[in-house]
């Protein structure tokens, strides 16, 4: 009897894990602004708060239903916002508490999410409370950072901060090295100590009291290290990824155990706010496995984690299937997958594929009827390039710190050392400054020279843009279930390997997606399947489906299906 009763409360459990409704966060698209380079308001040459509100109308226009701003607390601007001063005010070059308040009541008065970043591993050197950690041995906050003797000769230990070099720092006032997991000015909170933890809980609080909806982590992975300080092994590995390199395997500094416990800990803060239901979504690096537990068992700690491989994705059929397919196997229901292809730290997704924006539409399609959350980079939707900045004039921190190499290796790499590359103003229309900023006034970073042809104005007004195909692929995927809930298959023909073709299903509904990753033509043989053209780059919306169908050079098709 006791045995039925189990399987019987399996049974419901896997059926209440298939069928029931997905959380809404499960189900939106998040857009990610920059607030610097999205639109100036005011005329000084940044971004501001009041420059993201006027524009929501166009983000809402696009089809996006949550925002992420990257951060614009008050900060000395050093990492441009990740180096926070105060976390419950505005940096005024961007606004005011009221304007933030104003931002997030105007989202949410357009039916839409917004999410903050939230910058816990480390502060800004300035906070005032490192400012007074720093000033001697025994202060209150004496214990608020990692700080740590050092050897007799250097620092403490071996570890290595993720952008290379030691990531101890010495501080004459105390005679003790801090640490530092990215970059020097950016200390690295000690959240073995409980204060730590509790004030920061009560940041998370501050804006949740303001209705904010949820929060992007910044660096969760780097959160705690070994509180007995031990070396980091030695490993083979140089160029640093996920959480090894610099020679090694960072395993008491990044995802260390107690980080994942702390998981579970801010989780039960977000917990405390169930009406409505936020959300985290962590910056984390790790294999998926490492990834999957910083979600727990989906529902005790964060909601959400990255997944940051496929930013450097190969445009073949095969990477994108295997992807899926891994995806799906360690992301099955409760848990969902995050896509992105790019941010402000990385290569625009476009200039990976030739700045051509017939295979930024395959991507879009594959990005926006995948089982994920998609996330997109301000920009991406208009098919914004990656710009060429020197390191010598660069004003990303990273790149200054690399500002000695010589030019020519850097632009030998596939990957960008400067991050003001992928930073650059948001291109609105044809106007002076693509409109970002008034004429007359130089932009903090260079506008784009391709902005008269790649321009929100200019593709809004093309039916072929691919400004139209985000709108059309979201608004499909927010109207139909199988494309924000669905299951996902994935589905073999014999003949054409460089087709990726899967399905998205619920018990209502089922969509067939067909991507041609080949610059060729591909033939695939639809005999089993009937139905319609839902959303296509090469067929019109409503027309029939059968027998074979042959895909033009990166050509995509939505199908949705019949009864056979
Ligand atoms: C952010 C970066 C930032 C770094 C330090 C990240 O991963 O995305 O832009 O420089 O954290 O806060």
């Amino acid at each position: 009897m006791r045995r039925q009763i189990i399987s019987l409360s399996i049974l419901l459990l896997l059926s209440f894990c298939s069928f029931a409704q997905a959380p809404w966060y499960h189900s939106t698209t998040i857009y990610q602004i920059y607030p610097r380079s999205f639109y100036d308001s005011d005329g000084d040459g940044i971004g501001d708060l009041q420059g993201i509100i006027n524009k929501l109308d166009y983000i809402k226009q696009t089809g996006f239903q949550t925002i992420w701003v990257s951060p614009f607390y008050v900060s000395p601007q050093q990492d441009h916002g990740y180096d926070v001063a105060d976390y419950c005010d505005i940096t005024p070059e961007y606004g005011t508490l009221e304007l933030a308040q104003k931002l997030i009541d105007e989202v949410h008065a357009r039916d839409m999410h917004i999410l903050f970043d939230m910058v816990l591993n480390h502060t800004s050197d300035q906070h005032p409370w490192f400012v007074e950690s720093a000033s001697s041995k025994d202060n209150p906050k004496a214990d608020w950072y990692v700080w740590q003797d050092g050897d007799g000769k250097g620092p403490p230990n071996n570890w290595k901060s993720m952008i290379g070099g030691a990531a101890w720092h010495y501080s004459p006032q105390r005679d003790q090295w801090y640490y530092a997991a990215f970059l020097p000015f950016q200390p690295d909170l000690n959240y073995h100590n409980p204060e730590v933890k509790e004030a920061m809980f009560n940041v998370v609080r501050f804006w949740l009291d303001r209705g904010v909806d949820g929060f992007r982590l910044d660096l969760f992975n780097s959160m705690l290290e070994d509180p007995e300080f031990k070396d980091n092994p030695f490993s083979w590995t140089m160029i640093f990824n996920e959480d090894e390199g610099f020679f090694q395997k960072m395993e008491n500094t990044l995802n260390y155990s107690a980080t994942y416990t702390f998981a579970g800990e801010l989780r039960k803060v977000m917990d405390e706010y169930s009406q409505p239901q936020r959300f985290l979504l962590g910056e984390v690096f790790g294999d998926y496995q490492q990834i999957k537990d910083y979600t727990g068992h989906g529902s005790d700690k964060l909601h959400l984690a990255f997944l940051f491989d496929m930013l450097a994705f190969d445009l073949e059929a095969d990477y994108f299937r295997q992807k899926l397919a891994e995806r799906e196997e360690y992301f099955p229901k409760p848990y969902m997958p995050v896509y992105a292809f790019s941010n402000h730290d990385r290569k625009r997704s476009i200039s990976r594929m030739d700045n051509d924006p017939a295979k930024a539409k395959l991507l879009a399609t594959f990005q926006l009827t995948a089982r994920g959350v998609p996330v997109v980079y301000m920009g991406e939707e208009l098919g914004m390039t990656q710009a060429r900045i020197p390191l010598k004039e660069a004003q990303d921190p990273l790149a200054i710190k690399y500002g000695w190499l010589p030019q020519f290796m850097v632009n030998m790499s596939d990957e960008s050392l400067n991050r003001d590359e992928c930073r650059t103003p948001v291109q609105w229309d044809t106007t002076t400054n693509a409109g970002f900023t008034k004429a007359g006034v130089t932009p903090w970073l260079p506008v784009q020279p391709d902005y008269p042809t790649v321009n929100a104005a200019t593709e809004m007004s093309d039916s072929t843009s691919l400004w139209w195909c985000f709108h059309d692929l979201l608004q499909l995927r927010e109207e139909h279930a199988a494309l924000h809930d669905g299951t996902l298959s994935l589905v073999e023909f014999d003949n054409s390997k460089d087709i990726l073709a899967y399905t998205r299903s619920t018990k209502q509904e089922q969509m067939l997606i067909l991507l041609n990753f080949s610059g060729k033509a591909q033939t695939v043989d639809l005999q089993n399947y009937s139905g319609k053209i839902v959303y296509s780059t090469y067929l019109s919306n409503g027309t029939l489906l059968s027998g074979n169908n042959t895909l033009p050079p990166f050509g995509t098709a939505v199908v949705q299906l019949g009864e056979k």
